[in-house]
């Protein structure tokens, strides 16, 4: 047992999304990390093969980023951002929005992506009211869905697990199906061939709501957390012309395929389909200093602009909004990913990550694998058992020296973008010995 024991109260600490009971007979602990790997609580390597929590794309501590922190934390540790301004903050909105494709040019900084889908949501419900169509107050999400954990985010969210103990959430939200057709579509490499008519779904709640109800649809263009489901092809621009169509803001929750992760700067860019809000989170400081941001087209922004100049537009901000350090790790980072050219790396990487993904077909009770950029999911059969099979791969895993996510049956594998082959070939090798061993 590795947690500090000079600490006088073992059980202060509740960690979030874990059985905390598990935890303390087996902990995993983590002290430090550099480049691709951690250092654990016994001195072991423990190479990153989920970047994170999917956040540190362009690999631990790295020094520009991290001088960046130092730097600011020693000038400007605090400065507020309601009716105030500093300038990191203006460059690393200006940095954002020059990456974002289209119109969406404009920057609302929060400290994480479920702060952000909530932001999101509330900028559309304004939008609408402030263009004069206050009756579209409906959000639509998607089954299997996941936008954070407010009240929002879980509302449109679309993970039982994850709503059930939280009562009646929002009013007013319905949800899309789910994308996941195992029968038509297991073990596609990128995104899937069938599926696009599921997002004519949205026609059919626009018939039974009537679109004048409805303020927004979110989506995540590749579904993460749930375990890794692309969009089938031709289905996100289905849903961009269904939307406009019907005047429904479209959301893509870009907090996992923003900044590199699927081999360009969002998937918006990569599927060539812009939204009308996109909300971002992770990447954006390379996970080192919490931070979120909804980027906004310039008709929804010049929404808001329409008022007395002397009256604040949107009611609606956070105590770290902007935050100087936060700006100066985005910043930093942005330069990093630019430098290192750390996307065309991703995208470059793609197709041997994806064969190395696909080797694992055939062994024991894999049921599919799914990959687009560098992200897989590893689908296992479910079995009668107090934990999944999933859950012991990635606990072996850790042990082993691999770091690894899991969701229900599924392991999901998504490294940091400067991963050298080796560690790639790595990470699956030890993903194959742990299915045959847990089989
Ligand atoms: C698509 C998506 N949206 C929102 C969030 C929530 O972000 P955070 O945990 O920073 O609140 C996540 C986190 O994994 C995510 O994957």
């Amino acid at each position: 047992m590795d947690i500090p024991s000079n600490h006088s109260n073992h059980d202060a600490l509740w960690l979030p999304f874990t059985a905390n009971r598990q935890f303390r007979s087996t902990p995993r602990m983590l002290v430090s990390a550099h480049g691709m790997y951690y250092k654990d609580d016994r001195g072991h390597d423990v190479l990153d093969g989920c970047a994170g929590l999917w956040c540190v794309n362009a690999g631990h501590t790295r020094p520009r980023i991290v001088e960046a922190v130092q730097k600011t934390v020693a000038t400007l540790d605090f400065a507020p951002a309601f009716q105030m301004g500093h300038p990191l903050a203006f460059e690393a909105a200006d940095r954002v929005a020059r990456l974002a494709p289209g119109n969406l040019n404009h920057v609302f900084f929060c400290n994480s992506g479920s702060e952000a889908g909530d932001s999101a949501l509330k900028i559309a419900l304004a939008y609408q009211r402030l263009r004069g169509e206050g009756t579209r107050t409906r959000l639509i999400g998607r089954e299997r869905g996941y936008h954070g954990v407010g009240f929002g985010g879980i509302s449109v969210g679309g993970i039982s697990g994850n709503r059930k103990l939280y009562g009646t959430m929002l009013g007013g939200v319905d949800h899309l199906p789910h994308t996941l057709d195992l029968e038509r579509n297991a073990f596609s490499r990128g995104q899937p061939e069938h599926g696009a008519e599921l997002a004519d779904a949205l026609e059919r709640i626009v018939t039974l709501h009537d679109a004048s109800t409805i303020a927004a649809v979110i989506v995540e263009p590749m579904a993460g957390s749930t375990g890794v489901l692309p969009a089938p092809k031709g289905y996100l621009k289905r849903l961009r012309d269904i939307c406009t169509k019907h005047g429904i803001l479209l959301i893509f929750d870009e907090v996992i395929t923003g900044f590199g992760r699927l081999g360009a700067s969002f998937a918006a860019e990569k599927y060539g389909i812009v939204p009308d809000i996109m909300t971002v989170a992770k990447g954006i400081t390379n996970g080192t200093v919490p931070m979120g941001a909804n980027i906004v087209s310039d008709t929804v922004f010049d929404a808001f602009m329409q008022g007395p100049p002397e009256a604040i537009d949107l009611p609606h901000g956070y105590t770290y909004t902007a935050h100087p350090i936060a700006c100066a790790a985005a910043i930093a980072t942005l330069d990093t990913y630019a430098e290192e050219h750390l996307f065309e790396r991703a995208a470059a990487l793609t197709p041997y990550f994806e064969d190395a993904a696909h080797s694992l077909r055939g062994l024991p009770n894999v049921v599919d694998i799914r990959n687009e950029g560098l992200v897989a999911g590893i689908e296992l059969a479910p079995r009668d058992a107090k934990t999944t099979r999933a859950y012991e791969i990635f606990d072996r895993a850790f042990h082993e020296g691999v770091l690894l996510r899991y969701t229900g049956d599924i392991v999901a594998v998504s490294p940091p973008l400067i991963v050298e082959k080796a560690e790639i070939d790595r990470i699956f090798e030890t993903i194959g010995r742990l299915i045959r061993q847990v089989a």
